[in-house]
């Protein structure tokens, strides 16, 4: 069943250029256009919508956050996103206009199922990014759009979360086409670069051998840390969350701007720090910032293992580490960036003698609130 992979972590980490591709598959037609048909919402409901939240837990949660970059950018649209199991406590603002999508691998999580119940309640449309045909959250929605990953059995997600991310792009850039946007060039782009990312994705995968190496090394440590600014700001929370439930280690994710308002009171001497680096190209401003927390965690003893595009020569002299991503739009970073996260996690974890898999006291579906 494994196909030869020791874990099923590992070959749902193998599978993802083929899961990013099926969830492509026939959604974008020769002209570039976005034929989400199975989005049932019809169009007028979308062009009157003037709020979009996002609701999730987990993994699915910091494709929420991703998402909303792509939303607020390509539509213009306000865009909340939440955790499920926070959203329907505080009397949330929603009502005809509000767009809520409810994101799920297994569309049975009951926090997230409480929370879009709520949503309709209020009377807001919701649109459900999902993996398991029939379940109960794309059933209870308007309006389904599946990630086509194929079956996750290990616990943790990885190939859900990377498709569950080419949705998001998907649900921004119909929106952006169904309400006219000033970035009609800018969407026609990110289609044609979306087409390609499958393959960067694969090529991530061809040079992972050195990522494993360092993630032995670290086996005996007891904190990694993780940075990352605009999108590689939940990048790193979700290396975070992968170290955390797979190696049982001490693992947080910060935006690097907050770094020195009081995580840096934490680096201390040979403290891995792994910093997701946005492009150099397009938002140079953000790169240059990246570039000074690094020298500023560095300066302070961290051990700095930096993601970094291609040809992105400015961060390596400070990094101790350096892990090359294929370039990309800003906005499509995360699809490459969190690959080398995943085998570092399930690399570390094994090396603990941890089973990937089966992680200690999780569910791969959690049906309780
Ligand atoms: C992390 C992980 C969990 C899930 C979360 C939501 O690797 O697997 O954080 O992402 O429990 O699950 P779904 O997407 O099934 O709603």
């Amino acid at each position: 069943e494994k196909g030869g992979y020791a874990s099923f972590m590992l070959k749902e980490i193998a599978e993802q250029p083929k899961a990013v591709a099926d969830t492509l598959l026939g959604r974008i037609d020769g002209s570039g256009a976005l034929t989400l048909d199975e989005v049932r919402i019809p169009a007028n409901v979308l062009r009157e919508t003037d709020k979009v939240v996002i609701v999730a837990c987990g993994t699915a949660f910091h494709a929420g956050l991703i998402a909303k970059y792509a939303i607020e950018h390509w539509t213009r649209l306000p865009c909340e996103v939440e955790l499920a199991s926070e959203f329907r406590y505080r009397d949330p603002i929603l009502d005809q206009q509000t767009l809520v999508i409810a994101v799920s691998q297994s569309g049975e999580t009951m926090d997230t199922l409480m929370a879009l119940r709520h949503a309709r309640e209020q009377g807001a449309h919701v649109l459900a990014i999902c993996n398991t045909n029939g379940s109960t959250i794309p059933r209870e929605s308007d309006a389904v759009l599946y990630t086509h990953a194929g079956p996750e059995v290990a616990v943790a997600s990885t190939k859900a979360f990377l498709t569950q991310l080419v949705a998001c792009y998907l649900v921004a850039l119909y929106l952006g086409q169904v309400r006219g946007t000033k970035w009609a060039d800018e969407i026609r782009a990110v289609v044609r670069d979306l087409s390609s990312i499958a393959g960067a994705v694969e090529r991530v995968l061809e040079t992972m051998e050195p990522v494993r190496e360092l993630a032995r090394s670290l086996a005996g440590k007891d904190t990694v840390l993780f940075l990352g600014r605009h999108v590689g700001y939940p990048v790193a929370l979700e290396g975070a969350l992968k170290l955390k439930e797979l190696a049982y280690m001490h693992a947080e994710g910060f935006a690097a701007g907050e770094l020195k308002h009081g995580p840096i009171a934490l680096v201390e001497d040979d403290l891995p720090v792994v910093v997701v680096a946005p492009s150099p190209r397009g938002r140079s401003v953000l790169h240059d910032k990246i570039v000074s927390n690094i020298q500023e965690i560095r300066a302070r003893g961290a051990r700095t293992i930096v993601i970094a595009e291609e040809g992105d020569e400015a961060v390596a002299p400070y990094a101790d580490h350096l892990i090359r991503v294929p370039a990309t739009p800003t906005l499509l970073q995360p699809l490459v960036a969190t690959v080398p996260l995943q085998v570092f996690a399930c690399e570390l974890a094994t090396a603990r003698g941890n089973e990937v898999d089966q992680p200690r006291n999780l569910a791969k579906s959690v049906t309780v609130e």
